[in-house]
């Protein structure tokens, strides 16, 4: 590694760290999308530790989340490429009443030529339309018949940034997370009003997981900020896309 990079990635990780995290969630109902890996499973861990009921939604794997024995934990198989999938969401969450929502689900949809404006295809780019922005949408609207949730945290990433994006191609990925934070903006419109729900999207930033092998900061460090951040200001999240400081990001 570079003596830049090196820099750059020790100034960013000298960002995050904190000596102590809050987290006052417990005692909730919490529906978390990706459970099986990354930061999906590491916010599945730190919140069944803190008293919570996670229902965790996994795409068909369940080898890392099925090592957590807790009967404060249901796994829920459900593609969400897939709509025919989505009636086992419906019927595990028959008569619950969810307070929090990470919508953690996402993929990154291949390598920068097959997503580059001459080697996409647009089934793929559909799929991944689905699992990382119009699940949310279908995962919402089975969710509000019953619940009025307290927090809804949609993960994006500055990939989806149209003021940032300087770099072009990764037009799954990209399209799939402006979609998504287009789709915040609406849900904490219609959602806080009438509910009082807080929705927002985040940034995780740059973490080791599957998706960013090369990744600098720990699943488990993000899902504690994460969490920090939303046992901390909560209310002024709302309508907002922030990193893991709580610092804006443009749209
Ligand atoms: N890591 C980063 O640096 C970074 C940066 C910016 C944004 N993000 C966002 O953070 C979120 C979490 O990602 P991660 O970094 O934790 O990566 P990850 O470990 O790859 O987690 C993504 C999870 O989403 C699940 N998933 C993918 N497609 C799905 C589908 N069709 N149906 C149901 N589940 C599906 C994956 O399941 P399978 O493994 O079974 O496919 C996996 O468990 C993603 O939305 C990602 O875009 C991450």
């Amino acid at each position: 590694m570079g003596l830049r990079r090196f820099l750059k990635n020790f100034f960013y990780k000298k960002k995050f760290e904190k000596k102590k995290y809050i987290n006052n969630i417990s005692d909730q109902k919490i529906l978390i999308t990706g459970c099986n890996s990354g930061i999906g499973l590491a916010l599945t861990k730190e919140l069944l530790k803190s008293g919570n009921y996670v229902f965790g939604v996994v795409k068909q794997n369940s080898n890392n989340i099925n090592k957590i024995k807790s009967s404060n934990l249901k796994i829920i198989t459900c593609d969400l490429r897939k709509i025919e999938n989505y009636d086992q969401i419906e019927k595990n969450l028959e008569d619950i009443k969810i307070d929090l929502v990470f919508n953690c689900a996402g993929m990154f949809g291949g390598s920068s030529d097959e997503q580059s404006i001459t080697g996409f295809e647009i089934e793929k780019l559909k799929d991944v339309l689905m699992a990382n922005s119009l699940s949310v949408m279908l995962i919402a609207k089975i969710i509000l018949k019953n619940s009025k949730p307290k927090v809804i945290v949609n993960f994006s990433s500055d990939a989806g940034s149209i003021k940032l994006n300087k770099g072009g191609d990764y037009y799954y990925y990209r399209i799939s997370k402006t979609a998504l934070n287009s789709l915040t903006k609406n849900m904490s419109l219609d959602l806080n009003g009438k509910f009082g729900t807080t929705v927002f999207s985040i940034d995780p930033g740059n973490v080791a997981t599957n998706m960013n092998p090369g990744g600098i900061i720990e699943s488990e460090k993000c899902a504690k900020l994460i969490l920090d951040l939303i046992s901390s200001n909560d209310k002024e999240l709302n309508g907002k896309f922030v990193n893991l400081l709580g610092d804006e990001i443009p749209w």
